[in-house]
């Protein structure tokens, strides 16, 4: 069986890629807790996907994968884009707040009188498997919405409760798992690597 190690410490992100690989078979594992951070100083999610799946790679001498992902609002010509994660770090935390929530908060700030017709978004994913022999896959998928005014729904992660698929008029936050699983640009992203991995593999 293939072993795969998924590079990321995103519980969110964890949840949705581990429980597919392992469903196609591979044998997952993950980074320990301890793990040093991985510095994303690229310039693009591609970029960043691909430091972080070489690195994990070369480290620990595996297969690894690697996403790198964001919201890109259009009105705000793609921000927060490959800052999604830390986009809120010149806020200070309220209270019980998560580093998710005062990003959410910190967008709907920024887009406050921003009527419903100029809202549109999209989830962007770069995802990278390196091998040990120096190959590289790289898939890039997205998922498109519009950023809504308040929070919608407990599940998932990061921007969820705020972006609306509006096929289904619900937020990422308000699907089941196996919804978001069947839409998200990560699911997506994911699918086409692995397919692209199957395709070498022959
Ligand atoms: P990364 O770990 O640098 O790729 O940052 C990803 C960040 O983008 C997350 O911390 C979230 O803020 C956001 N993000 C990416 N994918 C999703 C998603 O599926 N739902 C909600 N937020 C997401």
């Amino acid at each position: 069986m293939k072993k795969v190690i998924i590079a990321t410490k995103n519980k969110g992100k964890l949840a949705e890629l581990e429980a597919p690989l392992k469903e196609l078979g591979f044998c997952v594992e993950t980074l320990s807790a301890d793990y040093p951070e991985i510095e994303e100083n690229g310039t693009s999610f591609e970029e960043n996907a691909l430091i972080k799946a070489r690195f994990v790679c070369r480290d620990l001498h595996c297969i690894a994968i690697a996403d790198d992902s964001g919201l890109c609002v259009e009105y705000l010509n793609g921000a927060p884009g490959i800052f999604s994660a830390r986009y809120a770090n010149d806020y200070t935390l309220l209270p019980g707040e998560t580093k998710d929530q005062a990003n959410n908060r910190k967008l709907l700030d920024i887009m406050q009188g921003v009527p419903m017709e100029k809202r549109q978004c999209a989830f962007h994913c770069a995802m990278a498997v390196v091998f040990p022999d120096g190959k590289e896959l790289i898939a890039h998928k997205t998922w498109e919405g519009r950023l809504l005014f308040e929070e919608r729904g407990k599940n998932g992660f990061g921007y969820d409760p705020l972006f609306l698929d509006e096929e289904l008029q619900l937020t990422g936050a308000q699907m089941e798992k196996s919804v978001k699983m069947g839409r998200s640009h990560r699911a997506k992203a994911l699918q086409a690597v692995i397919e692209a991995f199957r395709t070498l593999e022959k």
